[in-house]
Parts: C-alpha cells; sequence; structure tokens
C-alpha cells in the first residue's frame, strides 16, 4: 500500500483556479484511446482504476466544501461520494455523513488510522495541495499522481506548495491530460552543492 496524491493539476500548477473552480478540468477530453495512448489497456494511469485500489480516503476542509456545494446544488441531498472510510481534515464543525469522520491537526495520527483502515490498500489525499505537504512533511507522502491539464490558470490553489524532490516513475497521454506518476524522493536541498544528489537518485534506475 502506499500514500498517494492524486489530483488534476493545470500546466502551471494550479489545483483550482483563483475563484475555486474547476471548470477548465471538466473542458479538458480524456480517454481519448489514441493507440500511442495507454488507457484502457487495464493497467493505466485512469483515475477509474486508480478507484479501486483505494481503502481510506483523506481530503482537506475545502475540498470537502467544493465537493459538497456540487453536489448539492441542485437542492440534492448530500451523498459523499466516496465508499472507502474517509476523513475530512478541519477545525470546522461539519456535519459529516457515515463513514466520514474529521481529525484536527497532525496527519500522523490520521495517517495511522487511515492506513489501519485501507488494510492493505492505498490511502489517497484528495488535496488540497497543503495538506498533501503536511504528509510530505512528516514522511509519510509516498507518491504524487497528477493529470495535467493543458491550461496555464496564472493564480489559483497550489498543487504542492512543498520543496520536494520527486522521480518519475510513469507518463501517459489520456486524452488532452497527461497523466504522470511520481515517487516522492525527499525534500529537495536549496545548496549548489547537493545537487548531484539529484543525479544520484535517478542513476538507481
Ligand atoms: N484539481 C483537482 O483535482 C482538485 C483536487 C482537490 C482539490 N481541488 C480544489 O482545490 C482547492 C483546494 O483548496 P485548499 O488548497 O484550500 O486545500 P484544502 O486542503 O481542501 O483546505 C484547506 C483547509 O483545510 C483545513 N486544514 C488543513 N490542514 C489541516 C490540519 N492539519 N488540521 C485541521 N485543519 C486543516 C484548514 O481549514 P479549517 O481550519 O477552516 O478547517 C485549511 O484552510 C479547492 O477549491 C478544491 O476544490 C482540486
Amino acid at each position: 500500500m502506499a500514500t498517494i496524491y492524486c489530483t488534476a493539476t493545470s500546466l502551471d500548477g494550479y489545483i483550482a483556479d483563483d475563484e475555486e473552480s474547476l471548470s477548465w478540468l471538466f473542458a479538458t477530453p480524456a480517454h481519448d484511446k489514441d493507440p500511442g495512448g495507454r488507457y484502457g489497456d487495464g493497467d493505466s494511469l485512469d483515475f477509474d482504476q486508480f478507484l479501486p485500489t483505494v481503502g481510506a480516503v483523506v481530503c482537506g476542509a475545502n475540498t470537502y466544501a467544493w465537493v459538497h456545494r456540487e453536489l448539492t446544488h441542485d437542492g440534492q441531498d448530500f451523498a459523499w461520494p466516496y465508499e472507502q472510510p474517509s476523513w475530512i481534515i478541519t477545525h470546522r464543525d461539519l456535519d459529516l455523513p457515515d463513514g466520514v469522520r474529521a481529525h484536527a491537526g497532525d496527519v500522523r495520527e490520521v495517517q495511522a488510522a487511515a492506513t489501519e483502515a485501507a488494510d492493505g490498500k492505498d490511502v489517497w489525499i484528495v488535496g488540497g495541495g497543503d495538506l498533501a505537504g503536511q504528509f510530505a512533511d512528516a514522511g509519510l507522502l509516498d507518491k504524487v499522481w497528477v493529470h495535467q491539464t493543458p491550461v496555464v490558470l496564472g493564480a489559483g490553489a497550489p498543487l504542492l506548495p512543498r520543496r520536494l524532490r520527486l522521480r518519475r516513475e510513469r507518463v501517459e497521454r489520456d486524452g488532452q491530460f497527461t497523466a504522470m506518476l511520481f515517487e516522492v524522493v525527499g525534500p529537495e536541498p536549496r545548496r549548489a552543492g547537493e545537487v548531484d544528489g539529484a543525479a544520484e537518485v535517478y542513476a538507481e534506475g
């Protein structure tokens, strides 16, 4: 099992625009099944194939609020869209649906609970970026999986506001998206003399 931050991002590294909108994401076509891509082969970086591997979900308060708004804007009752045990990371006093718990503070505690609940499957960090960063700060973020969208937004909610070295594991086309899976190596040093360390990371294979 792994702890994976899986999200869509603009080319310039935003997961929502400066009005908290994802219209740019939903306007992007996916799944063209281009023979040069890998979608549809049963082992691809497709979100539909990721979800069954997820055993627990961890989501920040603003992302939860966005999901709530999206799913209730026509007056429907709210239902959390994921059946996996889920945690919303927040200081707010939220009225959460069954199976969804709140947690505030140190993400190491929620990581332990989510890992146990996931029972060998992956833990999905939905976002936002700083929440994923808190897991990285604690050395608990294993992978970053992005669907990069061919749009630049100029401002918005940042993808992962940390200084981290990643190692690319896979890259695929999915319609107009570029799907990329990275392993998190660790903090990226600032001193020039340590830059050779990056070469060693990639030299290992
Ligand atoms: N492109 C995509 O696929 C994608 C994916 C995910 C999210 N999004 C969007 O991106 C935006 C993300 O918003 P965001 O960057 O503000 O991130 P967020 O993680 O959703 O929300 C941040 C808030 O979570 C709470 N929080 C974070 N860490 C906490 C901790 N350790 N303990 C207690 N509370 C904590 C705080 O709010 P309180 O203190 O008020 O509780 C904080 O202000 C949303 O608009 C969302 O819809 C897009």
